[in-house]
């Protein structure tokens, strides 16, 4: 149990973790219905697969997304700045974590790492934008060296929050006049609960670059707030809360149905593996992002770790994704 008045920095610094702790952890994307065509001939060569993409425009090397994690907390710093750094060493999109600590208190730049990574997207609450604060947000935008914004949907966690916004209702009208003043591409996720097909149909028709799915199984935002939160909600009500939205399957298609081929797809909540990873971009995903395993990496080795992971997770990507014997992400889709 925290403190109420716990700031927004302290607040960082319990997340980071409480992430960590295995009963915040779901049962992962639930990715086992899925099969792969397998082409035992291999015909695709190591040579021949292209792995490449793009997201609003930006060029990738390989469909991994750093998902939105932390920053405006000291411990940050440098996991942000390994973060931007194997990104760009690896030619991979990555999200910064909330600036909204940043938009509070401008000294706490440098939690947000240092490093350029070509498809960097800064992020922010759906509570927290507003037509007229729109150019206070690219200004910051532009500090973190971000070349994009991700808006996130987070109306079960606000209310677990204490501190939250128990009354967080995010209407079209507001994106849409939110992004008619905003220049640079936005890209709209949820943070575990997932994005469905009402929902999908709704803000994919608003001029942005993508939908975060950010769907069932993955890094629990109900059961980490229910363990900092000083009012009690009783065990039961708590994984009855969890258990709403999408699973990973049904988020994919739901969002691939309504984004247009030029809008990407990121595919996200509970991927553990790079096969998974693989089976989302069959079902019509871009990319995917991973977020918590990526910091209990970090905590365990550092730069290092984080490094070996991704380049295990690219190393089996490519394996897996030969092994369907489709040579690039259009004909793997067409697959699916
Ligand atoms: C420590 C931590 C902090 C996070 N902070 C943010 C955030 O500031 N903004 C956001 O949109 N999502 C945030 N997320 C959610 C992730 O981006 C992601 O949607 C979710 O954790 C599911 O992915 P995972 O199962 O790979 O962790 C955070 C996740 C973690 C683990």
């Amino acid at each position: 149990m925290n403190d109420a008045s716990e700031t927004i920095s302290e607040r960082k610094q319990t997340h980071l973790n409480l992430c960590l702790n295995e009963r915040v952890r779901g049962n992962g994307a639930d990715l086992s219905g899925v099969r792969l065509p397998y082409d035992a001939l291999f015909s695709v060569s190591p040579e021949q697969l292209d792995t490449s993409g793009k997201i609003a425009g930006i060029p990738v090397s390989f469909p991994l997304m750093f998902g939105a994690m932390t920053g405006g907390t000291p411990a940050a710093a440098a996991f942000n700045t390994a973060l931007r750094k194997i990104a760009d060493k690896y030619g991979l999109a990555m999200e910064l974590g909330s600036m909204r600590a940043l938009i509070h208190d401008g000294t706490l730049l440098s939690t947000y790492g240092t490093g350029e990574v070509q498809a960097l997207f800064a992020n922010i609450g759906c509570s927290e934008i507003t037509p007229s604060n729109a150019s206070q947000i690219l200004e910051t935008c532009k500090r973190l060296g971000a070349s994009g914004l991700c808006i996130h949907l987070n109306g079960l966690q606000e209310w677990m929050q204490e501190e939250g916004n128990h009354a967080f209702s995010c209407s079209t009208d507001t994106l849409s006049a939110f992004i008619a003043r905003f220049p640079l591409p936005v890209l709209i996720k949820e943070v575990g609960s997932g994005i469905g097909g009402k929902c999908a149909q709704k803000i994919a028709r608003l001029p942005i670059a993508g939908i975060e799915t950010a769907s069932l199984g993955g890094t629990s935002w109900i059961r980490i707030e229910a363990m900092r939160r000083n009012i009690p909600v009783s065990a039961q009500n708590v994984e009855a809360l969890n258990d709403l939205g999408y699973d990973a399957v049904t988020a994919i298609k739901d969002c691939r149905k309504y984004l247009d081929k030029g809008q990407t797809l990121i595919a996200s909540g509970g991927i553990s593996n790079a096969v998974d990873l693989v089976k989302c971009l069959y079902l019509g995903a871009d990319m995917a992002a991973i977020a918590q395993p990526l910091y209990a990496a970090w905590h365990d080795a550092g730069e290092d770790g984080i490094e070996a992971f991704v380049s295990e997770w690219i190393e089996i990507g490519k394996l897996t994704w030969r092994s369907t014997g489709c040579r690039d992400l259009k004909t793997l889709q067409c697959a699916g």
